[in-house]
């Protein structure tokens, strides 16, 4: 199983959402189940790829065999993808949290009379842009995800260019897809050749799809 066209390749993925404290008890979170970053760390896996799985709370368990690091925030998750370079390449499937409470309460907010808390947000940082930017020791291949629910591989081509990772795997998670939180994707590769636009298939497909062009691309590059 660990003599693929990968073995030896260290491979990061992260996955899942990130939660983002508001206090001790809350956070705030998204719907990512981290099913599809799961399913592409198996993928790579299975094609012998030494695998740093870097994952916010999933619905799914991490699979075996992998390195897995788990974290919670997106602060978290960046200093456990930098940690867990240098990589051959870099999947960023997770869910990141674009903001998180700008001052986090340590202890838990009091539900007070006629007063209702207000929440301050901050940036929180880009991992997928710190990595694609890095001047020394970047990952050979950086792969970014882009969910979008209109004009999907627009978006994703501006988005591909603006982080400068090499390739966007984009899909369109408008409610009517039913692909966030489900068993199946539809998707599509934009690199600098273009959108290859896949068709729908199982999660699991598309991961595997995805890490055969991973290995094809580490071979010949
Ligand atoms: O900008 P947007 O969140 O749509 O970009 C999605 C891509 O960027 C995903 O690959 C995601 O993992 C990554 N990302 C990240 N850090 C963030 C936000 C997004 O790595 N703070």
């Amino acid at each position: 199983l660990t003599d693929g066209p990968l073995k030896g390749k260290h491979i990061l993925v992260t996955s899942g959402p990130t939660h983002e404290p508001i206090d001790p008890v809350r956070y705030i979170a998204n719907r990512s189940s981290g099913a599809q970053g799961t399913a592409i760390a198996i993928a790579l896996r299975d094609l012998g790829a030494d695998v740093s799985f870097v994952t916010g709370p999933a619905d799914v368990p991490p699979p075996l065999g992998l390195r897995v690091i788990p974290v919670e925030t997106a602060r978290e998750m960046k200093a456990a993808v930098e940690a867990a370079l240098p990589a051959e390449a870099a999947v960023f499937a997770a869910a990141v949290a674009d903001w998180r409470v700008a001052s986090e309460s340590g202890s838990k907010i009091k539900k007070t009379q006629g007063k209702l808390p207000i929440l301050e947000f901050s940036e929180n940082p880009d991992i997928l842009a710190g990595v694609s930017q890095m001047a020394e020791g970047r990952p050979r291949l950086v792969v970014g995800f882009a969910a979008e629910t209109d004009d999907v591989i627009a978006h994703a081509t501006e988005k591909r260019k603006r982080k400068g990772c090499d390739w966007i795997v984009a899909n369109d998670v408008s409610p009517a897809t039913g692909i966030m939180g489900g068993t199946e994707n539809a998707v599509t590769l934009i690199s600098e050749r273009g959108a290859d636009e896949w068709p729908r298939m199982g999660k699991d497909e598309v991961a595997r799809q995805l890490a055969y062009r991973i290995a094809d691309h580490l071979v010949q590059n």
